[in-house]
């Protein structure tokens, strides 16, 4: 007999714990960021109804399927489908994505730690030179920075789900909040914020192009933490009592809702504070630009608030994604971690070291990626270009298997495991589940249009990115 798996303490617990997953450099940066680039208003528009009519039915069925086998990606497809070997294979990337997405992750999240301590330091206007972001990812110091990102996450991660994620998620996610919207009112005190404001909400209808559209799909997709087996391992620990439905709706608001918050504290300053800040420059856009990109949005504050206000109005925003960082970061690791454990008989600790090594290794090598080693930094060639170890992660897992995955979980959940199972399952916790328009919905597009969706898009990426 194994030990009885680990659960939620409570069904906000749970909640917290999953929004704080999903909660992260991706609507903090990613999300104003994209708007800002893809026409604001429109943009909004479409990744509000793709999170309610997308997204959310595939975080469901993700959930149901980790609280139906009380198991992580690997373990819960093969017990779905009588251990076949398609499906095994299935949840295998269901495992490994994550552990590649965590590698990139925390690549990112290094920097922002990095750059907390260099505006605490007083060096704000030497980030917003484009030189510094250069200087910094190659410079000796990020070693440092990472040490201290893999003991943080270490240390919450051995704890556990109870006294260790849920209790990070229950500190870190309300002071998130709170500081977000300090944030915001005080953004909206400065001149011209209306301007940003109206970009944001208004959508142009004109300006929903396909680009728009898939950006939109792909940035919803991440910022909720899908096709990544992280919402069927956190599913895993939830109890039988809990309202899967009613839970993943307060998680996909919650996240939605910080990423709505995000927009109104970065558009504003975006459009209103800086006119040297060309949004335009963000075209391009890719993760460094945006590093380059945000601090100048910050220095811009000068004029109307002096430098020292700027600077610490710069640190609180770093911090805020720090913290939204860590929290998700956990998630990410916590699915290789749970599937060591489960699937490889390994104690927590054995499996977490295991995997921060490794885990640890490839980040190393995705950090020296940008110029220090050239080995990895002009490591493959595609589509005519040279790419680096780090532009490769985020080409294959993010990009690519990412919209796989949720493919493979739609198609599994409607065809293998069947709609019928799905709503038993949904049913525990939610008694007027079956039969009412949402089962009726969830079930329909689960096995419609959200699949054909999702593979055009999946389709679309892999031509774009391998074969341009
Ligand atoms: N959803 C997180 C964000 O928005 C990132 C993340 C992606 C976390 C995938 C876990 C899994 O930044």
């Amino acid at each position: 007999m194994t030990a009885a798996r680990e659960h939620f303490s409570s069904r906000i617990g749970f909640i917290l714990a999953a929004a704080g997953s999903a909660v992260g450099i991706g609507n903090l940066v990613g999300f104003p960021v994209n708007a800002a680039k893809n026409g604001g208003g429109a943009f909004l528009l479409m990744y509000a109804l793709f999170v309610f009519f997308i997204c959310l039915p595939v975080m469901v069925a993700e959930m149901a399927v980790g609280r139906k086998t009380q198991k992580e990606p690997v373990g819960a497809y093969k017990t779905l489908s009588n251990g076949s070997r398609f499906w095994s294979f299935a949840g295998f990337l269901g495992v490994l994505t994550p552990f590649m997405i965590a590698v990139f992750y925390m690549v990112i999240t290094v920097w922002i730690f990095g750059y907390i301590s260099i505006i605490l330091a007083g060096n704000l206007d030497y980030l917003a030179t484009g030189a510094a972001f250069g200087d910094f990812i190659n410079s000796p110091y990020i070693f440092i920075a990472m040490a201290v990102v893999a003991a943080i996450v270490n240390f919450i991660l051995v704890a556990g789900v109870k006294d260790g994620i849920e209790k990070a998620a229950k500190v870190l996610m309300p002071t998130l909040f709170f500081m977000l919207i300090l944030m915001v009112i005080f953004v909206l005190t400065l001149d011209n914020a209306m301007a940003g404001i109206k970009f944001f909400i208004i959508p142009d209808i004109d300006k929903i192009t396909p680009s728009v559209v898939n950006g939109a799909l792909s940035q919803a997709f991440f910022s909720l933490s899908l096709g990544m087996g992280i919402l069927i391992t956190y599913g895993s620990y939830i109890d039988r009592k809990t309202d899967i439905v009613g839970s993943a709706k307060l998680v996909a608001l919650t996240d939605t809702a910080i990423a709505f918050i995000a927009g109104l504290m970065i558009l504003p300053a975006v459009f209103s504070f800086n006119p040297n800040v060309n949004p335009a420059e963000l075209s391009d856009s890719s993760v460094s630009l945006i590093f380059t990109f945000l601090p100048k949005i910050f220095l811009a504050l000068q004029t109307s608030i002096g430098y020292f206000a700027a600077s610490a109005v710069a640190a609180f925003f770093f911090i805020l994604v720090f913290f939204a960082a860590i929290t998700s970061l956990v998630s990410i690791l916590e699915v290789p971690v749970s599937y060591l454990v489960t699937e490889k008989g390994k104690s927590r600790k054995n499996a977490l070291l295991t995997l921060l090594m490794t885990a640890g290794i490839l980040t190393v090598c995705a950090t020296v990626s940008f110029g220090m080693v050239s080995f990895f930094t002009d490591f493959v060639n595609y589509a005519g270009a040279s790419k680096s170890l780090f532009d490769v992660i985020i080409d294959i897992f993010y990009d690519t298997i990412l919209p796989l995955n949720g493919l493979l979980l739609c198609i599994f959940v409607s065809y293998r495991w069947k709609k019928k199972q799905l709503t038993k399952e949904l049913s525990d916790g939610n008694e007027s589940y079956a039969n009412s328009w949402v089962e009726k919905y969830i079930n329909f597009s689960l096995g419609t249009f959200i699949p054909v969706i999702v593979c055009f898009i999946f389709i679309n990426t892999v031509l774009q990115k391998f074969f341009s």
